[in-house]
């Protein structure tokens, strides 16, 4: 018994080492997607969070909503309209203002125009999907 214990916890400390080494070769650096791009950076006069972004360009507040971007369908519906009826497709207004070339087209030179920066694969059901997180302000 003792020792098929000890043998036990040698395979589990196997997968676990492994695991440790498959995560830090595929690590993500925004795993929870907007909210881990558009960050505060300490001591930088740039204040890049969602919340201040959306208020410079005079948007309607956004400061109450608590999981992003899934909160943003509150008024933005993916097929256009929302609860603000007329609103243009979510999908497209985000697309368009990282990839949209006439603009400064940060996203492509500084990020390489990443999709998995925002898009994940849910590999049980084969689909891809947009990461979220809880809002960081
Ligand atoms: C890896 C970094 C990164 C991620 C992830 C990211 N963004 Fe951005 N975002 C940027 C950059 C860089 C810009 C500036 C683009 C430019 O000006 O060319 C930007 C611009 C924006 C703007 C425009 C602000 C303005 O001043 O017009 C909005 C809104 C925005 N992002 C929302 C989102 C949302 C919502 C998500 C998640 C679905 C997201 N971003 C994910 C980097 C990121
Ligand atoms: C209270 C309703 C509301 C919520 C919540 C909301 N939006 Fe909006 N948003 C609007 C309206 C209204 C417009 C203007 C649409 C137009 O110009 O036709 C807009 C426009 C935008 C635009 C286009 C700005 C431009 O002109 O370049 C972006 C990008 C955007 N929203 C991003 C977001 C993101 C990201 C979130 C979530 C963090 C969000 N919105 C949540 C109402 C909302
Ligand atoms: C800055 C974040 C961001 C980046 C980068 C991004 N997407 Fe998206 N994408 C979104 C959001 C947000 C949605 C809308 C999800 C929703 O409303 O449920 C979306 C939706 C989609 C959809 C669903 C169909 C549609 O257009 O409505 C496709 C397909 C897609 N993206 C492909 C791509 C591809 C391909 C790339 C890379 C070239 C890419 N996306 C890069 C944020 C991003």
């Amino acid at each position: 018994m003792r020792y098929g214990f000890s043998v036990v916890r040698l395979g589990l400390a196997a997968v676990a080492a492994s695991t440790i080494l498959i995560s830090a070769a595929l690590a993500d650096d925004y795993p929870e997607g907007c909210v881990d791009c558009h960050v505060q950076t300490q001591g930088a006069a740039v204040d890049f969070r969602l919340n201040s972004l959306l208020r410079q360009i005079g948007h309607p507040r956004v400061d109450r909503l608590k999981t992003i971007p899934t909160a943003c369908n509150r008024c933005h519906a993916d097929e256009g309209g929302g609860e603000d009826d007329g609103t243009p497709k979510f999908s497209q207004l985000i697309h368009i203002v990282h990839f949209d070339v006439p603009r400064t087209n940060t996203y492509v030179q500084q990020f390489g125009g990443k999709c998995q920066h925002c898009h994940a694969i849910d590999v049980d059901a084969g689909e891809a999907v947009v990461k979220s997180g809880e809002r960081n302000w």
